[in-house]
């Protein structure tokens, strides 16, 4: 049976929501409890899919995991860490892409593993070069990567490496610190993500007792040791969902207080939401988002690699873009193809028009290669109710955006992505005054 959600548009969101643990750390953080000889506890855990999935992972590797069922803590202990069966895997197929990173603690710990065919948001091609090539760097054999899949064996050891990686990404920089920690020697990268998410990952590895540093230059060093221990870690906040209802107060004329949303992650998101006319106030628990009245303003914008506008805040902004009194023009530079939810919106009644150009400053892998990661829109535009079938995370919550501001009735499908990486959405909406039911339908 699928799941239709639908929702009564026109009514603007007005209350408050608590944001917890980042789904874009705390996965990472329970695979880095294989690295520990010792359990470790993580709180500040979200109810979300991907943590259901790294749970089910460790426990067939032999990780015990338990979860606090008032807080949702988990403590994880690997001292029974175990080779999974290819069955076992194989059940974790196109789940998410975090199964790639259990390379680096499965071969400190087994000398071998086997890594399910990854999943992830279909917002581009999301290849794995980079983590194949930060396995060998160590030392790492790849027996076989193809869509069964990928197993990987280090029979002499893992070793620390001098590797510069062709882009900041955010997953092999993880590939790098989850296998450097306990490589033998040091590794340096250059090249790094500094995400506060990988920035929170080095907190935590360091509390396990890992030896990194972070370089102004984007290179971080690792001295590999021999152990590490288990760690105890409040995973920091996350920043996308605080961003995702923040666009959800602004395009409903709302107003939200986001319990736990913390500034210092949110620093460009917030210069770029009052350029377009929100208006927020930070306090010690959290940030009230709201529209103080008046246009909304266009805007050129480029999305980067932190400390630049984060990729996945570009999709709840569009929304509010379609608001705005002009022209906005929106330089994908992270992902070649994150813009297929703007067609949705065009159905609503926005006006967004796609180009394979590079419409800003930014160099960007993506130019002259027929990728449309350049949108232009132009605003206002009433938008409609529609039937929506959700693409993605990022880009589903933003057609939940669009109807929740539509005037009439939506209709969404695919529905169960948003559970990916939202908690408890539903309860939120509803706490926030949405006019939405779900139904089941054949
Ligand atoms: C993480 O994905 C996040 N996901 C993404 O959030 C986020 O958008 C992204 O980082 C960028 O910040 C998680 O942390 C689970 P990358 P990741 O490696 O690590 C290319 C969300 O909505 N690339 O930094 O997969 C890649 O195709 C999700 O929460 C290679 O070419 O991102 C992309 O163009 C969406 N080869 C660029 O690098 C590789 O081996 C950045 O990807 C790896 C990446």
């Amino acid at each position: 049976m699928a799941k239709v959600l639908t929702i009564h548009g026109g009514v603007p969101l007005k209350g408050k929501v608590t944001v917890r643990g980042a789904k874009n750390l705390v996965p990472k953080a329970m695979v880095a409890a294989l690295l520990g000889d010792s359990p470790s506890v993580l709180r500040n855990v979200p109810e979300i899919k991907d943590v259901a999935v790294v749970t089910s992972l460790l426990k067939i590797h032999g990780v015990t995991v338990s979860k606090d069922e008032v807080t949702g803590d988990l403590t994880m202990d690997p001292s029974g860490t175990k080779t999974a069966t290819s069955n076992e895997i194989d059940t974790h197929a196109g789940d998410s892409r975090i199964p790639i990173l259990f390379c680096g603690p499965l071969l400190h710990s087994l000398g071998e593993a086997l890594i399910p065919n990854l999943g992830g948001c279909k917002i581009g091609d999301r290849p794995i070069d980079f983590h194949l090539d930060v396995l060998r760097h160590f030392g790492a054999e790849i027996d076989k990567a193809g869509p069964l899949g990928t197993s990987i064996r280090a029979p002499h050891g893992l070793t620390g490496a001098k590797i510069s990686l062709p882009y900041p990404s955010v997953g092999a920089t993880e590939q790098v610190l989850l296998t450097a920690v306990r490589a033998k020697g040091t590794t340096e990268v250059e090249n790094a993500a500094i995400e506060p998410e990988i920035l929170d990952l080095i907190s935590l590895l360091q509390k396990m007792g890992a030896i990194i540093t972070v370089g102004r230059d984007r290179v971080i060093r690792i001295i590999g040791v021999e152990k590490l221990n288990g760690y105890n870690h409040k995973a920091l906040p996350d920043r996308n969902e605080s961003a995702s209802w923040a666009s959800a107060a602004l395009v409903t004329k709302g107003d939200i207080f986001v319990e736990g949303a913390a500034q210092r992650d949110l620093t460009a998101f917030l210069h770029t939401y009052r350029q377009i006319g929100g208006e927020f106030e930070v306090t010690d628990d959290g940030i009230r988002f709201f529209h103080p009245g008046g246009d909304l303003k266009p805007l050129i914008l480029e999305t980067d690699v932190h400390p630049g506008f984060m990729t996945d805040w570009q999709q709840p902004l569009v929304v509010a873009l379609t608001q705005a009194t002009g022209v906005s023009i929106i330089h994908e530079t992270v992902y070649e193809n994150r813009f297929g939810f703007t067609n949705a919106l065009v159905e609503m009644g926005a006006k967004v028009q796609l180009h394979s150009e590079c419409l800003g400053a930014i160099p960007c892998r993506f130019g002259q290669r027929n990728f449309q990661h350049s949108a232009v829109i132009t605003g206002p535009t009433p938008l409609t109710g529609a039937d929506v079938d959700i693409p993605d995370l990022r880009g589903g919550f933003s057609h939940l955006i669009a109807a929740l501001a539509a005037e009439g009735t939506s209709h969404v499908t695919g529905i169960e992505l948003i559970n990916r990486g939202y908690e408890k959405f539903m309860d939120k909406l509803t706490d926030l005054g949405a006019r939405v039911e779900m139904n089941e339908i054949a």
